[in-house]
């Protein structure tokens, strides 16, 4: 038998955890031949972990044969202990008369806290998601007080914008999702995204030539992929939550098994590349392969593109500014 994976999700009780942890433990994320074990954490609170109990009591009724071990805990440094991937979900949603500053501070708390944590007891080579939003500024406070361990260790989640992306073009160019390879959404996971299409195929050929409409993809597309999670909380009054534990479930499988030669997003620590400052963690396009993922590079950046690339950036450099002052 494989070593076990030792696997840590914050927010374990909340709507992502409900639909993520039954499918790592039935090894859609890690392969049907890796046993897992759960390291579940939520907050110290008795609703909180009463809730964990019965998800966890479902999970026993699942007789996953893969999952050959799960704790529940109510603090990272004890749930974090020895983890080989690490998602964190969990985070201070935005209440009433909260602004997104007062989020952010409060964020910037739980993953300064959770950021050490993994710092002091991860296994060292810790795959860590930070899906918690906001997600790229919560992964980067997360890796600058991890400083033992390595920067591109840390990641955020773009890949639902990703397969938001994907399935919206899909829908236009009349083509099989499967097919369309080369996506990308660069900078924030917020509606200031840049969805850019310019360089995928279908089945090798332009998917832009094939669409070959310039006012469809500037007032229809990409505003329809950033303000996708808006229009889904309308419609169900609660944000996305099986679509996100899905493309968390993509991104650490694409992560850990490889993409097999394809594109696919992720918000990872820049190296400067695409004149993006370094270590600001930015959408951009890889390809995974043996357990690493590499930054797709050289690629051209026309003026479009550059002005959307930039007014991304440039929210993610305001929020970064609004946090700096907490970080160790
Ligand atoms: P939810 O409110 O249903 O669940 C969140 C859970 O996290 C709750 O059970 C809460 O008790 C727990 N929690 C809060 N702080 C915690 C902490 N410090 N440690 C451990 N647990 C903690 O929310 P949800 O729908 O599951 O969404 C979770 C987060 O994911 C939100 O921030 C949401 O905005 C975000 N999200 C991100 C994406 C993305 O694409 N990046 C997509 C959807 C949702
Ligand atoms: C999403 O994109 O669905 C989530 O980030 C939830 C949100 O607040 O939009």
């Amino acid at each position: 038998m494989k070593r076990p994976i030792r696997v840590a999700v914050t927010g374990a009780a909340g709507q992502i955890g409900y639909s993520l942890l039954f499918r790592i433990a039935s090894g859609e994320m890690l392969g049907k031949d890796q046993p897992v074990i759960l390291q579940l954490v939520e907050v110290p609170v008795e609703k909180a972990q009463q809730a964990l109990k019965g998800v966890m009591m479902e999970l026993e009724d699942c007789a996953f044969p893969l999952l050959v071990g799960m704790e529940a805990f109510d603090n990272p440094r004890a749930g974090f202990k020895d983890v080989d991937i690490a998602l964190l979900v969990g985070a201070r949603p935005r209440g009433p008369g909260m602004e997104r500053k007062d989020l952010l501070q409060e964020n910037a708390k739980i993953f300064t806290e959770q950021g050490k944590a993994l710092n002091d007891v991860a296994s060292r080579d810790v795959k860590v998601l930070v899906v918690g939003n906001p997600a790229n500024t919560n992964a980067y406070i997360a890796m600058k007080s991890a400083p033992d361990l390595p920067a591109k260790n840390f990641t955020a989640m773009l890949r639902l914008d990703h397969n938001r992306a994907l399935s919206q073009l899909a829908a236009k160019a009349n083509v099989a999702v499967a097919d369309i390879e080369n996506l990308i959404v660069w900078g924030n996971h917020s509606p200031t995204m840049y969805p850019d299409y310019r360089f995928a195929t279908v089945k090798g050929e332009s998917l832009q030539a094939k669409i070959n409409d310039a006012a469809w993809n500037k007032d229809t597309f990409i505003p329809k992929v950033g303000k996708r999670g808006a229009a889904i909380i309308e419609a169900r009054g609660l944000s996305s939550a099986a679509s996100a534990a899905n493309a968390a479930i993509d991104h650490i499988r694409d992560w850990v098994l490889g993409s097999n030669g394809k594109w696919v997003t992720m918000g990872i620590p820049s190296d400067g590349s695409y004149g993006i400052p370094e270590g600001i963690m930015y959408g951009v396009p890889v390809i995974c392969e043996n357990g690493e993922y590499k930054r797709v590079e050289g690629l051209e950046v026309d003026a479009f593109s550059r002005e959307r690339m930039d007014f991304t950036l440039a929210e993610l450099l305001e929020e970064r500014d609004g946090i700096q002052h907490l970080l160790p």
